[in-house]
């Protein structure tokens, strides 16, 4: 669907997340336009899933802060969105695109910022799980909250149940969350 909302989504894993929004987008849940995706990892699920859908496909070197501002300035995005980035993004790109960069992580924050979020969560019992996505500042995990999706773990969850439930309150979120910034609920672009 073209939708004059434009996206870049940034991603290094397995791209479950990205193929969740391509696929609000198809089914026009979400009235947007993937304009490129980015991504540090070219053999990754997430490149794939992009290269499958003749996507726009950008790899990039995070180490070059000046590259990566350029292409995603060249695209012109309404927003950035983060699905399973692995880096912290540069100050500069941060503060350039302010208010327009979200994240999801696995996990309610302010519980369990920065890496391995759920696992943790897992190992330690916690009854009260899920999902939240957020403005990107520039600390870890740190800016402000637009939404959460909860989910409660049960008495015989694995690790990987546990996990799967947490990803698929993800799929349905981000795409609804994106969705309000298209229709101005959130944000100012
Ligand atoms: C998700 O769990 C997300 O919360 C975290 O990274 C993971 C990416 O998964 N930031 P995928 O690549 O979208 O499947």
């Amino acid at each position: 669907m073209n939708s004059d909302f434009n996206i870049v989504v940034l991603g290094s894993g397995k791209g479950s997340n990205l193929g969740a929004i391509i696929e609000a987008i198809r089914t026009g849940k979400l009235k947007a336009t993937i304009s490129a995706v980015m991504s540090d990892k070219p053999l990754s699920g997430f490149v794939l899933k992009a290269q499958i859908e003749s996507l726009p496909v950008e790899i990039i070197d995070p180490k070059s802060t000046e590259h990566l501002l350029e292409r995603i300035q060249f695209f012109a995005p309404k927003l950035i969105v983060l699905a399973g980035y692995m880096r912290i993004l540069p100050a500069r790109i941060v503060d350039a695109f302010a208010g327009r960069i979200i994240n999801i992580h696995p996990s309610l924050l302010p519980q369990y910022p920065g890496l391995n979020a759920w696992q943790r969560a897992f190992a330690d019992n916690i009854s009260t799980a899920g999902c939240t996505v957020h403005f990107v500042d520039n600390g870890m995990d740190t800016g402000q909250i637009i939404e959460q999706s909860v989910i409660f773990r049960k008495l015989d969850d694995t690790a990987e149940t546990f996990f799967s439930r947490i990803q698929i309150a993800e799929h349905a979120l981000y795409p609804s969350v994106i969705q309000k910034f298209v229709d101005g609920v959130i944000g100012n672009t």
